[in-house]
């Protein structure tokens, strides 16, 4: 399945095996998460999962589109890979703009760099904790999607602020997040741990099928998505509500300029969704309170 929009069309799943085959490959090389968070992503996307920047394109297209000036400085704060750059250049079509890419690993900032480099797209890259990360430069635009995901309420605020410090007068955030619509009474441990039991099941069936052509990865693929769902207590664990999340902007000196209530879920494909099923993943964009 594919979305509706041609303008940021999902890649053909040859595309996404070739990449995860790559980053399987050369994963060790620049990874130095310690699930391997970075070759198992692209994996995952070969699985047909995290597709969700392709699905969340139109929206972000109409959203970015205005907030991007001339010359604006872009940070995108935690890239995963060279999808966040690819999307937002290609917002930014003819307007002249500089990014800088942060992620506390390399092998993100190793893609980016190449496709900075083949696009001709400006792009720094700065390796280490975003929360920390300060520069000259104020951004204009802080694009921050999903990364805050992985982080608890004080991490959350500490990062918010940093952000907020940073932004040029007029400037935005544009934050895509997961949020919890569980409530605590059926947040349960054992029962998202259920959860991630079946998901590896189904995708290990999966994996054996979209790799069976690279049989000497299966391993080391099984092992990395492995890793990739003993996160999941912990992350879904720590996903705040819609309510709890605005009240964090604000206490980091952000409001919510514009609210995008869980866009492109409707495109999504019947892939394998990660649990816990219910997640919203709306996104906000935010300026200075
Ligand atoms: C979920 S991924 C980003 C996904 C990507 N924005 C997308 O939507 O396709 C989170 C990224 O942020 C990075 N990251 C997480 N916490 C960070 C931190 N405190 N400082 C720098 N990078 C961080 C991770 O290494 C990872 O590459």
């Amino acid at each position: 399945m594919n979305t509706d929009d041609t303008f940021f069309p999902l890649p053909d799943q040859d595309t996404f095996l070739r990449k995860a085959v790559h980053s399987v490959t050369t994963g060790e090389q620049f990874c130095t998460c310690p699930d391997m968070y970075h070759p198992a992503w692209s994996c995952l996307k070969a699985l047909g999962i995290m597709h969700h920047l392709y699905y969340h394109a139109p929206a972000l297209r109409r959203i970015i589109t205005p907030l991007i000036c001339r010359n604006a400085h872009i940070l995108i704060a935690g890239a995963a890979d060279d999808c966040s750059l690819r999307l937002l250049s290609k917002i930014a079509g003819p307007v002249p703009v500089r990014f800088t890419v942060a992620d506390k690993c390399r092998a993100p900032l190793a893609r980016v760099k190449e496709v900075g480099k083949q696009k001709k797209i400006e792009v720094n890259t700065f390796h280490g904790n975003i929360s920390s990360f300060t520069s000259d430069l104020p951004w204009n635009l802080v694009f921050i999607h999903y990364t805050l995901t992985f982080m608890d309420a004080r991490a959350r605020l500490k990062l918010m602020k940093n952000l907020v410090a940073g932004l040029a007068p007029g400037g935005a955030v544009v934050c895509g997040v997961v949020l919890s619509n569980m409530t605590t009474a059926t947040l349960d441990e054992a029962m998202i741990r259920r959860k991630a039991d079946q998901w590896i099941s189904q995708i290990f069936a999966k994996i054996d099928t979209v790799f069976s052509g690279h049989p000497h990865l299966l391993p080391k693929i099984r092992k990395m998505v492995t890793s990739y769902r003993e996160t999941f207590p912990h992350v879904y664990l720590n996903q705040p509500d819609h309510n709890t999340l605005v009240k964090e902007f604000s206490q980091a000196g952000l409001k919510v300029a514009e609210y995008c209530d869980n866009p492109g879920a409707v495109l999504q494909p019947d892939d394998i969704p990660i649990p816990p099923l219910k997640s919203e993943k709306p996104i906000f964009v935010l300026t200075r309170e």
